[in-house]
Formats: structure tokens, C-alpha cells, sequence
């Protein structure tokens, strides 16, 4: 169908041309026998205004074309005489698709709760506010590419399903084709995984980084972007059960690198949405008023504040803020510490780094202290962590140690220890949660708002 997308329409339109526009009908009103529709295609955040006389037989048509109705129309485009816009189409030909019943369509011209519109979640595409969302999140996902395809860093396609648990943590999905209605069980009452698909145990992936460490031990530079899953049980705004994520991982770097990559990595992902999506952040710093074309500006350029753990925690333990967690040195960072770091303390993004091994995978290299690893985290006010990452151990020996302290079997993982028995380097990576950026940019309080089918335990719909 031969149509013109109304972003280009708006930008690139010459008063007097015809064109064909495709699209849904966002509000339609009358006005001294002229008929007005706010049209929107969903290639911006803009609506082109359809003008339609009671004279044209086109308005015969229109009793059957009520909001979230999708039509075609042919017609000359002119310059708007209407505030706000610089277009309109005098409407002669329209083509209606698909009525939308006006008393079961459910999303009429008053604004809804974002809860609500969370239940009609194959609906809010349509509406401004997830429109601008998930045009943000495109232009955020072409820029990851941009970044590291200028840098030389080759794009890798890491598994989905996988054999290892990377952050050793345990929530782990398991995927399995054995019958659940009568399960093989080995001697000792278990789960005999020999007999499933791949004749173990099969998960699906937590992080792409253990595949991706074997890919820069021979490519060099390279990076992963995709669907990562978590089976824990955490319900809340900044938590997915499937979310996304970028890991870029560098051969011969050590984390002062890594740190480095981070924050030119975000400083450019904002400018990006500066550059490319300044009606839809207009709106969003409008309407909601958690973003603002400031804050990504100066985030755009502000070099990141650096601390230790170490000094975090003395931090934390001299303020006169109330926790819910205890803050003691040994103990994991609570996202309410996270954020009176960011939000109280330095006011914008933080890398806390050199966190004590034991909260902190085995991956991550030993410090010369023994006790803390070469970590780091970036912390954004609002969210808290937002990327995760370290220089990872190189040394045999120690890695093997770590291992075993760990409680993670060996014999699966002697591919991962060849890369430190053959050419070993030191190297470094991190994983930013592409929705918490997404979250972030935007300023969408809760993560399942930025992501078109929101998993979460007990949600899942479609
Ligand atoms: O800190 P994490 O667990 O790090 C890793 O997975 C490393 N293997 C990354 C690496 O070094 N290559 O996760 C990285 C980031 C977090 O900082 C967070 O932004 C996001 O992934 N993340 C989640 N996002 C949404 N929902 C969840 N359940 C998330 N868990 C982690
Ligand atoms: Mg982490």
C-alpha cells in the first residue's frame, strides 16, 4: 500500500502536494460543518490534523470512523492555519479499515492510569505516552549499535539457551521437553536431566558475559544485545523476570577501561535521544515531568563521580538517613543506599567500585587486598544500578580457587578455564539492563512500562 509515514510527512511536506496517509484515529470533534481528525501512524509522537468539509463525500463516511478507527485518506496537504502545527490534509478521498465501537473501544480521549493501561497492554501502543516510550527504546537500541559498531567492537550473538549459570546466583528458568507429568528420576530421587533434550540440565540464559569472554579472548573488542531471563522473585518497578541487555567485553582492558567505555557509552546514548527524540522527551517532561531535556543534557556531558565501597559504606554509615538494611562493610549495597548515594549524596551517576568478593561473582578479579574484587557499578538517582560490570580474573589458579569456593562444578566449566590456560589477557566487560535505561531516559516509574510485554512473576499475558 502506497502511503507517506507522517514523521516525514512533517518534516519533509510541501503545501500543495496530494498524499496518502494510513493510520488511527485519535480524536475526532465537528466544528460549523467541518469535520477534524487527529490522525496518528505511530511514527511519531505528532498526529497530522485530517480536515474534512460536511460538503466533501468524504463526511458521509465519518459515522462510522470514531476514535481508534484505522483509515486511509488521500488529500492535499496545506499549511495549517490551526497553533501547534504546521500541516493539515484537506481530506478528499477515506478509505475506513476498522470501526472501533466507541462504547467497548477502550481507550477514549481522557487520559488513563498507566495500571490501567498496563491490563490492555496490546492497546497502549496507541496511546502518547507508550508511543513516545517505545520510540525512545528504538532510538536507544540503534544508538547501542552505533557506539560500538564506530568503536570497532564486533556484535555477537550469544546463546539463549545455556548450560551455565554465569552469575552463579541460582535463579535460573530451567527449559526441558522431558514429560512434567511423569519426571525421570536418577537413583538418589532427582531429576535425571541425562534423558532430557540436551542430556543436561538446560537453562535459560541469566547474562551473555561467559560466552562473550570467549568471543573477545579472540576477536577482541565485541559485544551482545539481547533477551536475558531471571527467575527471581522480585516484585518490583525495577525488576524483570525477561529483560535485555547489552555486555560489551574487551580483550588486554582492566576496569579503569571498563569504567571509561561505561561512561562514554551513556553520555553518548543520551545525547542520541537529545538528537533523535526531543518531541517524544518534550512530551514525556510535560506530561509526567520525570525527564527533562536538561537533565539529559547535563547527564550527556557530567563525568561520572567515582568511590569505593569502601568509602560508600562510611558514607552511609555517617548519614542521619534512616535505613530499612543494615549498612556494614561486607554487606550488599540495598537500593535504598544506592539511591541516597545518588539522589542525596552526589546528586547524578555514581561508580561505586571494589566491592568485598564474597557479594560479588566469581568471575570478577581478585584485588590485591584478597578481599575485594575489581567490580563496578554505575548507579543512577531514581534507579540505582543500572550497570553492572568488572575486570575479570585472568589467573588460573586463583579463578580455579574461586570456584571451588563458590561451589560451581568444575567439570562444566573447563571450557571457561582453558581461556586462562591458552593466551590468557587481562580483560574486562560490563551489562547494562537496556529497560532501566530506557527507564531512566524516559523517566517511566515502573520497568514494566518500557517494554511492550512486560514478565514479572505471576504477569504474563499474550
Ligand atoms: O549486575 P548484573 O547481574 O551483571 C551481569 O549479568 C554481568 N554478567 C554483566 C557483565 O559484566 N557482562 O546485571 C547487569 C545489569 C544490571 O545492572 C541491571 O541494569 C540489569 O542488568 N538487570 C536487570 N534489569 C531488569 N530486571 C532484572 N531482573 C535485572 N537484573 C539485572
Ligand atoms: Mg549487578
Amino acid at each position: 500500500m502506497q502511503r507517506s509515514r507522517i514523521k516525514n510527512i512533517l518534516s519533509d511536506g510541501n503545501a500543495g502536494q496530494s498524499i496518502t496517509v494510513c493510520g488511527w484515529v485519535r480524536t475526532r470533534r465537528e466544528s460549523k460543518g467541518i469535520a477534524f481528525i487527529a490522525l496518528s501512524d505511530g511514527s511519531t509522537q505528532d498526529t497530522l490534523q485530517l480536515v474534512i468539509p460536511e460538503a466533501a463525500p468524504a463526511f458521509q463516511k465519518l459515522t462510522h470512523c470514531n476514535t481508534g478507527a484505522a483509515v486511509k485518506v488521500t488529500g492535499l496537504l496545506k499549511e495549517s492555519p490551526a497553533q501547534g502545527q504546521k500541516f493539515e490534509v484537506e481530506v478528499s478521498e477515506i478509505e475506513i479499515f476498522g470501526d472501533a465501537d466507541p462504547a467497548a473501544y477502550p481507550l477514549q480521549k481522557k487520559g488513563h492510569t498507566l495500571e490501567f493501561l498496563r491490563e490492555i497492554g496490546h492497546l497502549r501502543p496507541r496511546t502518547n505516552t507508550f508511543g513516545a516510550v517505545f520510540r525512545v527504546r528504538n532510538i536507544l537500541a540503534k544508538a547501542v549499535h552505533e557506539f560500538f559498531q564506530s568503536r570497532g567492537f564486533i556484535w555477537v550473538h550469544t546463546p539463549i539457551i545455556t548450560a551455565s549459570d554465569c552469575e552463579g546466583a541460582g535463579d535460573l528458568f530451567t527449559i526441558t521437553s522431558l514429560p512434567l507429568e511423569r519426571l525421570p528420576a536418577t537413583a538418589d530421587g532427582a531429576v535425571d536431566f541425562s534423558q532430557d533434550f540436551f542430556g543436561k540440565q538446560a537453562y535459560l540464559t541469566v547474562s551473555g558475559q561467559l560466552e562473550a569472554e570467549f568471543l573477545a579472548m579472540s576477536l577482541g573488542d565485541v559485544y551482545t544485545f539481547g533477551p536475558t531471563f531471571r527467575a527471581e522473585n522480585s516484585n518490583t518497578s525495577r525488576h524483570l523476570s525477561e529483560f535485555w541487555m547489552i555486555e560489551p567485553e574487551m580483550a588486554f582492558a582492566d576496569l579503569k577501561d571498563d569504567m571509561q567505555l561505561a561512561e562514554d557509552f551513556f553520555h553518548f546514548l543520551c545525547r542520541r535521544v537529545l538528537e533523535k527524540g526531543d518531541s517524544e522527551i518534550a512530551f514525556l517532561e510535560k506530561f509526567y515531568k520525570n525527564t527533562s531535556v536538561t537533565e539529559l543534557r547535563d547527564l550527556s556531558e557530567k563525568p561520572f563521580v567515582h568511590i569505593s565501597y569502601t568509602d560508600a559504606i562510611e558514607e552511609l554509615e555517617k548519614s542521619k538517613e534512616k535505613f530499612e538494611f543494615p549498612v556494614k562493610w561486607g554487606l550488599d549495597l540495598q537500593s535504598e543506599h544506592e539511591r541516597y548515594l545518588t539522589d542525596k549524596v552526589f546528586k547524578g551517576p555514581v561508580i561505586v567500585t571494589d566491592y568485598p568478593k564474597e557479594i560479588k561473582a566469581f568471575y570478577m578479579r581478585l584485588n590485591p587486598d584478597e578481599k575485594t574484587v575489581a567490580a563496578m557499578d554505575l548507579l543512577v538517582p531514581k534507579i540505582g544500578e543500572i550497570i553492572g560490570g568488572s575486570q575479570r580474573e585472568e589467573r588460573l589458579d586463583v579463578l580455579t580457587e574461586r570456584m571451588l569456593h563458590a561451589e560451581i562444578p568444575l567439570e562444566n566449566m573447563q571450557w571457561y578455564l582453558d581461556l586462562r590456560r591458552f593466551g590468557s589477557a587481562p580483560h574486562a566487560g560490563f551489562g547494562l539492563g537496556f529497560e532501566r535505561l530506557v527507564q531512566y531516559v524516559t523517566g517511566m516509574h515502573n520497568i514494566r512500562d518500557v517494554i511492550p510485554c512486560p514478565r514479572a512473576p505471576q504477569t504474563i499475558k499474550f
